[in-house]
């Protein structure tokens, strides 16, 4: 059961939608709605769309509301809104309303997400309880600058209910990776050839992102090194902005030694330009050029070649099939030339999996041995890969 908490604030006129999709998703949900909340909708909405009685203090009905009942059955807790009032009693560990004493007595995971005026989010007491209820494991969600309930605009709207819902299936999740420090490249790197130009390549970073991401709602520790994503890296990471090769180099070896769990999603240059123009390479005068071009670094053979004692390395391999041999057999020989404990390897013909929202991967071990076929949704390729790479 999903225990969906409203306190009183104008934003609780969208809290049906979100015990809409929690219910549309398959899940049993509770409403405790605070005494206020019921200034703003009433009980019969709640009731109707959850199927189950509605209270709002310990004593109400007969027999009264069993809180520890509640709370012990919850598998997860959500607040929307969560009002300045809400968090502040949350914060102080006062139950002086059903929904407070619920959140003091569960121990399931607790969603919040906070809604109110710009100013009373900035006061420094409201940050002060949202910073002691972060630091408790409650996952506060951001309250997205937009238009409020008078004329004026600011941050202290409700996260959208899709993406209150997104964040309680995530909270849902087994949290097998709290410990493990992800060190994670994604995206393609850009070489410059003048101030505006640049050698790069068509990579998303889309896979590298559903990775972080996976492993960050799985409770691991994330570092995400980003070269030019064309998608949002996802919240609860740690954002390292590269841009070529060589910056990614850097920072990957920078940061390795701290890491368990080494993932070399991104789409590396191997050549670069001999040097940029520094200046914008004009055409006129010129009939053509041709351009020298360096070798970059093999970024992924060199973190093998350094890895810290149990640290697990993850490569990927993008393949083309060819005359003589199929993208499978050139992925088998690169697994084995580059020594990652664990490659991913992608047929990329006619540009298929860059950029696109699936994934279709051959895993393979340490000597190229084939370990498992996974397809289906990014989201559900970084499962199997961070399973596959717990497993090692
Ligand atoms: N990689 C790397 N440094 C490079 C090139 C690639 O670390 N200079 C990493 C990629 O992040 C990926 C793996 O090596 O994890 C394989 O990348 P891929 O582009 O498939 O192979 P290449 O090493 O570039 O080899 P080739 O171009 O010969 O296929």
């Amino acid at each position: 059961m999903i225990l969906v908490g409203v306190a009183g604030g104008i934003a609780a006129y969208k809290a049906p939608a979100l015990i809409r999709l929690l219910t549309e998703a398959g899940h049993t949900v509770r409403v405790v709605p605070t005494p206020a909340a019921l200034e703003f909708v009433g009980a019969a909405t709640f009731e109707a769309l959850s199927g189950a009685p509605v209270a709002t203090d310990v004593f109400g009905g007969a027999a009264g509301v069993d809180h520890i009942a509640l709370a012990g059955a919850a598998r997860a807790v959500v607040v929307a809104p969560a009002t300045a009032d809400l968090l502040a009693r949350y914060a102080a560990g006062m139950a002086n309303d059903l929904l407070t004493a619920v959140l003091l007595a569960s121990r399931a995971p607790v969603v919040v997400a906070p809604a109110m005026h710009t100013a009373m989010l900035e006061h420094p007491a409201t940050q002060a309880n949202l910073a002691t209820l972060r630091a408790r494991g409650v996952i506060v969600l951001d309250s997205p600058a937009g238009r409020l309930t008078g004329p004026d605009t600011g941050p202290g709207r409700m996260a959208e209910p899709a993406a209150i819902a997104a964040a309680v299936s995530a909270a849902l999740r087994p949290q097998d990776l709290v410990g493990v420090r992800l060190l994670i490249s994604a995206g393609g790197t850009r070489e410059p050839l003048d101030p505006v130009r640049f050698l790069g390549n068509t990579s998303s970073g889309k896979q590298g992102v559903a990775l972080a991401a996976g492993a960050a709602a799985r409770g691991a520790d994330v570092t995400l090194v980003a070269a030019n994503l064309a998608v949002p890296a996802p919240d609860g990471v740690r954002v390292v902005p590269v841009g070529t090769a060589q910056e990614l180099a850097d920072a990957m070896e920078r940061l390795a030694p701290d890491a368990d769990l080494v993932v070399m999603a991104a789409a590396v240059a191997d050549f670069r330009p001999a040097s940029a123009a520094l200046s914008k390479i004009k055409r006129s005068g010129l009939d053509g050029f041709s351009l020298e071009l360096v070798a970059n670094p093999d970024i992924l053979a060199r973190l093998v070649e350094r890895r810290a004692p149990g640290q697990v390395i993850v490569g990927f391999a993008a393949e083309t099939g060819d005359g003589e041999r199929s993208a499978l057999a050139h992925a088998q020989d690169k697994a084995r030339r580059k020594g990652a404990d664990l490659t991913v390897a992608n047929a990329v013909a006619g540009g298929a999996v860059f950029g696109d929202d699936v994934n279709d991967a051959v895993l393979l071990d340490r000597s190229g041995g084939i370990i498992g076929r996974v397809a289906g949704t990014k989201t559900e390729v970084a499962e199997a890969v961070l399973d596959a790479a717990l497993g090692i």
